[in-house]
């Protein structure tokens, strides 16, 4: 009974999936496009009584379609861990490697926290800033075995069961310290309730808002959505000295109703665009758009990135078995104000996502005059160059928000956008995509023009755990690509 009325739901969702809405995106979400998985819940966690949505994850029964009842565990076994410095005192995060040996992950500020990506029985420390030294040690943080436990805590303040020294440890705080003690108390008790009320480990800090944008439902694998944008496709590329940097103030790149858009006699004919957006997975939130670029549109941006100094780019990575670089790649960053091409490349992301362009610039005193600043949410385009071998093994792209920034910026969505067809390998992977039918990872294969989308916050403000991915070593052949990444709702850098 249960699995037809999730079967009834999940095809009653059907004759929903086709949204039209070209430049209406609204901020923020209007309520009839609200997410349906968002629950109200109620609780008191001795701070008053208080209200906050929380979001259910989908049941396999209605997003496989009622083809399948369980989901099957992924055999990746990562995930990420996040350790909260509920001290008076600066602190440093040590990974212990299976040889013993300590990896200085950086220091942890007084009621702050520091989040990683990290194994099932991994050993992490929080010591002392001269430990290298002094060898000692103030908490040991054996990762959970189960890998159902994300977030650890070091509270020299709170000693359970002698509530006379917790009192006099409270009482040596300054007033300033007691409240920020406070509010890492209030999160830890809200993650506690959170996880119970959802399964989930909660990643930000709460109270977060939820994100101001928009995302696109995955009720199920290969729902499919469209969407129009105005930004056709390029069919010839402009001379080089008819393309050049965009100087126009922000109110004057703002396009009218009837302006018409750039160039459009080196556009494929029509008025519009219409992109289709395939969910690949539901849990993350993976969708492909088959055709994002054109042909000559690649090309110019692919010859742009061979003109342009590519650095090697490399991240440093404890806490995960390897010394080694988990990143072997090139890259360079692109602005958005380049040329037209760019700044197309950006409008039409803008209408794929449903958030309005003007957040991807730096924006006049008019427009969202309520948003916390005026300078883009988009980050600028990363073109990245694999080579044969060449890989970044499984990471997020959010990273955690400084625990007294009220607005708790991270990266939002990330568009990958394919430059070419790749002979053997290159695949994006997710390797902890939920489904009822393997536990092997999810790839999404490299095509020229093509996009993939996925979201790095889940529609209640978390952050997505499950949004893990890597670039799968090429096996043969190149790999052009480009990160868009769009933050909720500030950029913080
Ligand atoms: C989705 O569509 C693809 C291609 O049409 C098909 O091979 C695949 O089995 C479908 N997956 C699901 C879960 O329906
Ligand atoms: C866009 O394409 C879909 C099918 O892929 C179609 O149903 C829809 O009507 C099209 N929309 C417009 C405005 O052309």
């Amino acid at each position: 009974m249960k699995l037809l009325k999730h079967f009834l739901l999940a095809t009653s969702l059907l004759k929903h999936v086709n949204i039209s809405v070209a430049n209406t995106a609204s901020v923020p979400v209007d309520d009839d496009r609200k997410d349906p998985n968002l629950q109200e819940i109620s609780f008191d966690l001795g701070f008053g009584e208080e209200n906050f949505e929380v979001f259910m994850d989908p049941d396999i029964q209605a997003f496989s379609q009622g083809k399948h009842d369980k989901i099957v565990k992924p055999h990746m076994k990562g995930h990420a861990v996040k350790f909260f410095n509920m001290s008076p005192y600066s602190v440093k995060l040590f990974w212990i490697s299976d040889s013993n040996e300590p990896m200085d992950m950086g220091v942890c500020k007084p009621f702050h926290s520091v989040g990683t990506a990290s194994f099932p029985g991994h050993n992490f420390i929080f010591a002392p800033l001269d430990y290298m030294q002094s060898k000692v040690v103030y908490q040991h943080f054996p990762i959970d075995k189960t890998g159902t436990n994300a977030l650890y805590y070091y509270d020299p303040i709170h000693v359970p069961g002698n509530e006379e020294r917790t009192k006099k440890n409270l009482a040596r705080l300054t007033l300033s310290e007691y409240e920020k003690y406070n509010k890492m108390v209030r999160n830890r008790k809200f993650a506690e309730h959170y996880k119970k009320v959802t399964g989930r480990e909660y990643l930000t800090m709460y109270p977060r808002p939820k994100p101001r944008h928009f995302m696109w439902p995955a009720d199920y694998i290969n729902q499919t959505h469209w969407v129009t944008s105005r930004e056709t496709f390029f069919k010839n590329i402009p001379e080089d000295n008819l393309l050049g940097t965009i100087r126009e103030k922000p109110l004057e790149r703002k396009l009218k109703e009837d302006d018409p858009v750039a160039f459009s006699d080196y556009r494929e004919p029509g008025d519009h665009l219409n992109m289709t957006i395939r969910v690949v997975s539901v849990r993350p939130r993976v969708y492909e758009i088959d055709s994002f670029l054109s042909e000559q549109e690649v090309d110019h941006i692919v010859a742009y990135a061979q003109s342009a100094n590519l650095k090697l780019s490399t991240v440093g990575q404890g806490g995960d078995s390897k010394k080694a670089k988990v990143r072997t790649s090139y890259n360079t960053w692109v602005g958005r104000e380049t040329n037209q091409i760019f700044d197309t490349v950006y409008r039409r992301a803008a209408d794929l996502l449903q958030i309005d362009e003007s957040l991807f610039r730096d924006r006049d005193a008019t427009e969202f005059p309520d948003w916390p600043n005026k300078r883009s949410i988009g980050e600028q385009l990363q073109l990245v160059h694999y080579n044969e071998k060449q890989e970044y093994t499984a990471h997020h792209d959010f990273g955690y928000a400084d625990v007294d920034n009220k607005l708790q910026p991270a990266r939002f969505a990330t568009l990958l956008l394919y430059l070419n067809d790749v002979e053997e390998g290159g695949e994006t992977s997710f390797p902890r995509w939920h489904n009822g039918e393997t536990g092997k990872e999810l790839l999404t294969k490299p095509k020229k023009g093509k996009a993939a989308l996925f979201y790095s916050f889940l529609p209640d403000g978390n952050l997505d755990d499950y949004s893990q991915h890597a670039a799968k070593p090429v096996l043969k052949g190149e790999k052009y690509l480009i990160n868009l990444w769009v933050r909720d709702p500030i950029k913080d850098f």
